[in-house]
């Protein structure tokens, strides 16, 4: 048996202690009938070299008639929590390496605590036939049995199959996990149990950070775990903040372990550090913009020692305040820390350029490169087939559901641009689907008034239209901002377009642009990052545990893609997406942010659309054949053309899996445990939304459902999860938040149609426009962290769980599983220096690497991109 202690407490003195005296007790079940073997202590032995584990021993002497064993009950009785990693039981006298009984624990159990028991059941199990005057079933034997052969026995069982000998036990663990509902819980507990999102902001402290409640009939949204806080006196809808931001409960075995808490605690420490300090220095002027666009780019320079001479060395430098107040900073930090800790904060503050600027300094300008992000960057889950435009808005509150974007304007736009052999092939563009749109309209119309009431930012509501090239590339050729109608002002709303022929036309369309990307990445944050992964996953996670025992085959399947979730979503919670969080403070739309992501969950969420293929289809992006073929509409669609390999490997695994452990469809539909969990999920977890849940009633269903789940908290995350430093880290690129109206919009403008200012710097607007120093500062580090891999990191067909080694024809399964991922990752090395595939291939394009499958390589972290799509969200 090996024994771990909290990093922190291993003092000399709690490792003598535990090493000399009696406080683990183990007493194993039979599993067929109800016979234990009484608890019996466990002895130290050793230490593990190689993992650091304290091993222990116990011996045990059982009859013949005692049969497999079916569980392991273990009491601790010393003075702290312990981990435990695995059980193994050996036959007497048998092999030393081979256990003959494997218990995969990997849990903390809690001190002195004789209401939770703890059961574990077996991974694997090897059994003597049970012949009678033979020697040694025996772990240690009483009686004398002789072992003439040796059977390995499935040890994942469907609730009906339970050996009769451990159902109660069955019964009883899940009990222990579901909890009572009451109370606030503690940091050691296991419970898991639903609450809503109420617990964002602190009004006992600031009325101000005061935020609606997410999940309900008003604001219809994903359930979180329950904490069970109090509530706050200034609102009782509310609960109040946790002691510290990362001390939100999360059921013991979903926090981090330790190697992966050291790592995250330290980034997250030096995130949180960097928009302190930042925060302190500029109090006061939070809204400053850069000075220039060099001095944007003097922000990634090593150092800072390359930055432009300043000419207004007090108000406007960039050097200022950053890099001074950096350097300084970052001396006093470094006293008596170690060398590692140093490494990461030098890394922080030096805001490494993304290889995408790297590549091409003047991508982020280009509208080719604009256009070949929404298929290959880091949101390429907006795009959509769409013409014509209209709104499904009420055209009473919000003015006129058409778009300005009319048949004309495109077709003036294509021919603009087209030579006459062209125009006949784009004449007819519409009717031949050629045209896509990002639809950022009816999503953000509802939020432009409240928004523009916040301090130093504004918002439109934007759509975006492109055209397919004969190329097979997209061209931007309209963008449409809308302001909708007040009592007081009528609705605003202009086209812009590229391929205007003055230098006005140009710079308005370089702001349209500016406000999209904005509207973009606020999207992708919000909706497409955490509202469809981080925060849909939960209730999966909190009903597979309270409703799948640990022996049901499906838990053993999904259990690897739920790690850490609600470890980083609680994060998330204390951090992030909290009022006058990092999200709030930095990206559109400012304190509404979770609003909107309630408002997409409730206007366009559905379980069944979140398959890759549906989702595809949904947006026009695919048609399927009559052959069930999916065809896609863009057919050099990095994102898509990666996604569906991956989509049908783990499908196929899943079917492996599936097929193995039920042989009937009625097996499925009798599965108490299977369907109290989607029943679950489904109700409790997602009370909200009503229809897109299919029924398990048949291998396909479910197949189907499993695969949803896994490519969400595999592929699709890490689509949306690795690329956003690589893309966002220069930020002119994607720029989180557009700040100042368009210069054409309002009563400022002069008798032209401009703003002034505008007309003397257009520059100066562009930076106006741009996120604030400020925001800038803290939101680079988040992404950084976000965008990193964790040590440790489970990759998705490289990595083998034990469970899934337990079982010969599942063992198989996974092989053939590796195979395929490592074909894939063959197929996309290949695709990237395809000429062919202008939408990843090129002269200082980045190639499409967010998909391709990995072992992951923690020695080269200077390329987070190629390391691969982790089993689940824990970043
Ligand atoms: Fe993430």
């Amino acid at each position: 048996m090996a024994v771990r202690l909290k990093r922190g407490i291993s003092t000399p003195e709690k490792v003598a202690d535990m090493v000399n005296r009696n406080w683990l007790f183990l007493d194993f079940f039979s599993s067929s009938t109800k016979r234990h073997t009484e608890p019996q202590p466990a002895k130290y032995l050793r230490m593990d070299d190689v993992t650091g584990s304290f091993i222990y021993e116990s011996s045990f002497g059982v009859r013949s008639s005692f049969g497999a064993i079916g569980a392991v009950d273990v009491v601790n009785r010393f003075n702290t929590e312990v981990y435990i990693s695995n059980i193994e039981v050996h036959l007497h006298g048998g092999h030393h390496h081979s256990s003959a009984v494997t218990f995969q624990c990997n849990s903390w159990i809690a001190c002195n605590n004789p209401d939770d028991r703890r059961f574990f059941f077996p991974l694997k199990a090897t059994y003597s036939l049970p012949y009678r005057h033979h020697r040694s079933i025996g772990y240690k034997l009483v009686t004398l049995i002789i072992v003439i052969e040796i059977l390995i026995v499935q040890s994942s069982y469907l609730p009906s199959q339970t050996p009769r000998g451990v159902k109660n036990l069955r019964k009883e663990e899940l009990k222990a996990i579901r909890g009572n509902g009451r109370g606030e819980r503690k940091e050691w507990e296991r419970v898991y149990d639903y609450d809503v999102y109420n617990d964002l902001g602190d009004p006992d402290n600031d009325p101000a950070t005061r935020r609606p409640v997410l999940g309900g009939r008003e604001r219809p949204y994903p359930r979180r775990c329950r904490t069970g806080r109090r509530r706050c006196r200034a609102d009782p809808s509310s609960e109040s903040p946790p002691a510290t931001a990362d001390g939100i409960y999360v059921p013991r075995d979903e926090a981090f372990t330790e190697r992966r808490a050291g790592a995250f605690a330290t980034k997250r420490a030096l995130s949180m550090l960097s928009a302190f300090t930042t925060a302190r220095r500029v109090s006061g002027d939070r809204r400053r913009s850069f000075p220039s666009l060099a001095a944007i780019d003097a922000l990634y320079e090593d150092g800072y020692k390359n930055r432009p001479p300043s000419s207004q060395p007090e108000a406007d430098d960039v050097d200022g305040y950053l890099a001074g107040m950096v350097q300084r900073q970052v001396k006093l930090l470094l006293k008596g820390e170690e060398e590692e800790f140093k490494e990461e904060l030098r890394k922080l503050f030096k805001f490494q350029t993304s290889e995408i600027h790297d590549k091409d300094k003047l991508a982020w300008l280009r509208d080719e490169e604009f256009a070949r992000q929404t298929l290959a960057g880091m949101n390429p889950l907006s795009i959509q087939l769409e013409f014509p435009i209209f709104s499904k808005l009420d055209e009473e509150t919000y003015g006129p559901g058409d778009s300005l974007i009319t048949r004309e304007l495109i077709e003036g736009q294509i021919n603009g641009v087209m030579t006459a052999e062209e125009r006949e092939y784009t004449v007819q563009a519409v009717e031949k689907k050629k045209l896509f749109m990002l639809d950022y309209h009816d999503v953000l119309l509802p939020f432009v008034h409240a928004v523009r009431e916040l301090d130093d930012t504004t918002l439109y509501a934007s759509r975006t239209l492109f055209f397919l090239t004969e190329e097979g590339t997209l061209r931007p050729i309209a963008i449409e901002l809308t302001r909708p109608k007040s009592p007081n002002t009528p609705q605003w709303r202009q086209v812009f377009t590229p391929a205007g022929t003055s230098v006005t036309a140009s710079w308005l369309w370089q702001l349209a642009k500016t406000h999209v990307l904005a509207h973009d990445t606020g999207y992708h944050q919000l909706v497409s990052h955490w509202l469809r992964t981080h925060c849909c996953v939960e209730p999966y996670v909190i009903a597979a545990n309270r409703r799948l025992s640990q022996m049901h085959p499906i838990y053993r399947l999904l259990h690897p893609h739920f790690r850490f979730t609600m470890e980083i979503n609680a994060q998330a919670r204390g951090m992030l997406i909290n009022a006058n969080g990092i999200i709030e403070s930095a990206f559109a739309p400012g304190k509404h942010c979770m609003e909107l992501s309630s408002a997409v969950y409730d206007k366009f969420w559905r379980f069944d659309m979140e398959a890759l293929p549906a989702d595809l289809i949904r947006r026009g992006m695919a048609i399927e054949c009559e052959d069930g073929e999916l065809e896609l509409t863009i057919e050099d669609y990095p994102y898509a053309n990666d996604g569906l390999l991956i989509w049908d490997s783990i499908k196929e695994w899943v079917s492996d899996y599936v097929n193995h452990y039920y042989q009937l469809a009625s097996d499925i539909h009798m599965d108490k445990e299977l369907q109290g969990w989607w029943n679950e999920v489904r109700t409790k977890g997602h009370p909200d939304k009503e229809e897109g849940w299919p029924e398990l009633n048949c291998h396909g269903s479910l197949i189907e459902v499993l695969t949803t789940i896994i490519w969400v908290a595999s592929g699709h995350h890490a689509a949306v999860n690795f690329g956003q430093y690589p893309y966002a880290g220069y930020f002119p690129n994607r720029p989180t938040i557009a700040r100042r109206n368009m210069p054409t919009e309002g009563q400022a403008c002069s008798h032209d149609g401009m703003q002034p200012t505008f007309v003397e710097d257009p520059v100066r607007v562009l930076l106006d426009t741009f996120p604030s120093q400020y925001q800038t500062t803290l939101v680079l580090p988040v992404l950084n962290l976000l965008s990193s891999h964790s040590p440790g990191e489970e990759y998705m067909g490289t990595h083998a769980e034990s469970a899934w080694m337990a079982d010969r024809e599942v063992r198989a399964a996974f092989g053939r599983f590796n195979e395929r991922m490592m074909r894939i990752a063959e197929t996309i090395d290949r695709r990237n220096r395809d000429p062919e595939r202008r939408n990843r291939w090129g002269p200082g394009v980045v190639p499409y690497v967010l998909l391709k499958p990995c072992y992951g390589d923690p020695k080269d972290m200077s390329s987070v991109m190629e390391m691969g799509i982790p089993n689940s969200i824990s970043i």
